[in-house]
């Protein structure tokens, strides 16, 4: 069976995530790899359906376990309809958020017990992790920032702004949760992990991604452009 290579982007709102994901699909692209982008949650009919559900400001009354199990339904369906089949395949997927996000989000920003959040995770995932992470790092206010003016710039033209969901309205002091819950989980498995600094230029990120990424797939696979 061929192995391909597994690529997620983390990090806090705003960071240059998707920004990022999307400018290192097209790069491997264009450079002629096998190469799929998706998102999480999302990425497949049935997941973004979810994501509708998840990112909702009406959805106040939404419970913990109800978050976390409906994050972890979207992932099972993604991974078993999107991702394992295209790395079996040999290619390479991209993907902006996975599992981490989990930990993050409603481990360390909700409290929720870590050890259960790795068991309904493996569930979902069937135990496959990501070969390489890029963890975007930056200031949560200044991530925050750059999205209310990405919201703000596009207002009356017909851009699309950034998303402002029900995730993101959380306090401060959740969002700098969540970010201190990134650093511990690069500090658990530094071998995944790539951290960057995502208060650079998009075309300065982008180069040192693209750098990192082509070493990786010359030690750590057999894929090679078409
Ligand atoms: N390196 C950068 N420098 C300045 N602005 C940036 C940079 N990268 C992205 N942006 C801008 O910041 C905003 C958020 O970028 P993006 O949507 O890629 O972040 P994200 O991490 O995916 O956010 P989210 O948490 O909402 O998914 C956008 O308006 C984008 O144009
Ligand atoms: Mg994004």
């Amino acid at each position: 069976m061929k192995r391909g290579f597994f690529i997620t982007f983390e990090g806090p709102e705003g960071a240059g995530k998707s920004t990022q994901a999307r400018r290192l699909y097209e790069h491997l692209q264009v450079a002629g790899y096998p190469v799929i982008l998706t998102r999480e949650p999302g990425g497949t009919r049935i997941g973004e359906l979810i994501r509708r559900i998840l990112i909702d400001l009406r959805h106040t009354e939404m419970a913990p376990t109800t978050e976390i199990l409906l994050f972890s339904a979207a992932r099972a369906q993604l991974v078993s309809e999107l991702i394992r089949p295209y790395l079996t395949t040999g290619g390479i997927v991209v993907c902006d958020r996975y599992a981490d996000s989990t930990f993050a989000y409603q481990g360390y920003g909700l409290g929720r017990d870590i050890d259960e959040l790795r068991a309904i995770t493996n569930i979902a995932t069937g135990g496959l992790k990501p070969d390489l992470t890029f963890y975007l790092r930056i200031d949560v206010e200044v991530g925050l920032q750059r999205k209310r003016v990405g919201r703000e710039r596009v207002e009356g033209s017909s851009g699309h702004p950034p998303e402002w969901n029900r995730l993101d309205a959380r306090d401060l002091a959740y969002h700098r949760r969540v970010a201190e819950g990134f650093n511990e989980l690069v500090r658990q498995e530094p071998e995944r992990w790539c951290v960057l600094d995502a208060e650079q230029s998009v075309d300065d990120l982008a180069e040192q991604i693209w750098q990192l990424v082509m070493s990786r797939l010359a030690q750590d696979t057999p894929i090679a452009a078409q």
